[in-house]
């Protein structure tokens, strides 16, 4: 589903958190693709974390844009991929194939799932690429606290959907943080925590 500029774009930023302590995470992963990819890039030494429902997106609502509303009604859009729902099976084969073996699927919505990642586990790297403001500030919510000092959060989404834009903003100003949203050359937005 990502570009390719974009795809090799975060496995360039992922190469700046070899010096950090802790899993990569990714939540909203589809069929695997780019867990596995930075999971070969950045290798086995580490524990990989991939969160999805498995189900596809949950309804966009008023807060997450007109052209999300209009994008989840438009089903039969080559962009639509039956609502970014993808079978577990396909992100185990594509994990199985990395170089990691230490690796969780946890399937489910964000809002039961993170809340159970491991209390004395922490992140070096999350991706965050669950589209939409509930999304997105569940995985905020639940594991910001978790990231590192100088560890990344990839924000897939930050220019394509106003919620999740709208979901970075308001966590940053509810939490009174003042991380900078950076943009690499290869046009991934990213936040480092500080
Ligand atoms: C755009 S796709 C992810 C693409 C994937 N990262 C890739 O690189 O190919 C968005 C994914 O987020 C998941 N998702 C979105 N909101 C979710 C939520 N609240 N709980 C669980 N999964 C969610 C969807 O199931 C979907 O697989």
């Amino acid at each position: 589903m990502i570009p390719s500029n974009i795809f090799v774009g975060n496995l360039f930023l992922s190469d700046n958190i070899r010096h950090i302590e802790g899993s990569i995470v990714e939540c909203g992963v589809w069929r695997g693709g780019m867990s596995a990819a930075m999971a070969e890039f950045l290798g086995p030494d580490r524990k990989y974390y991939l969160f999805d429902s498995f189900e596809g997106l949950p309804s966009a609502k008023e807060i997450d844009g007109e052209n999300a509303l209009a994008w989840q009604k438009n089903t039969s859009s080559p962009t639509y991929f039956d609502n970014c729902k993808a079978e577990i099976k396909y992100a185990e084969e594509c994990m199985s194939m990395s170089k990691s073996k230490i690796y969780e699927i946890r399937k489910g919505w964000f809002s039961e799932t993170l809340p159970a990642f491991p209390y004395n586990e922490s992140i070096a790297l999350l991706r965050l690429d669950g589209d939409w403001y509930e999304s997105t500030m569940d995985c905020l919510k639940n594991l910001y606290p978790k990231v590192n000092k100088g560890g990344l959060i990839i924000i897939d989404d930050y220019y394509a959907w106003d919620g999740c834009c709208r979901a970075i903003h308001d966590f940053l100003s509810e939490n009174n943080l003042c991380e900078r949203i950076r943009e690499s050359k290869h046009g991934v937005s990213y936040m480092i925590k500080k």
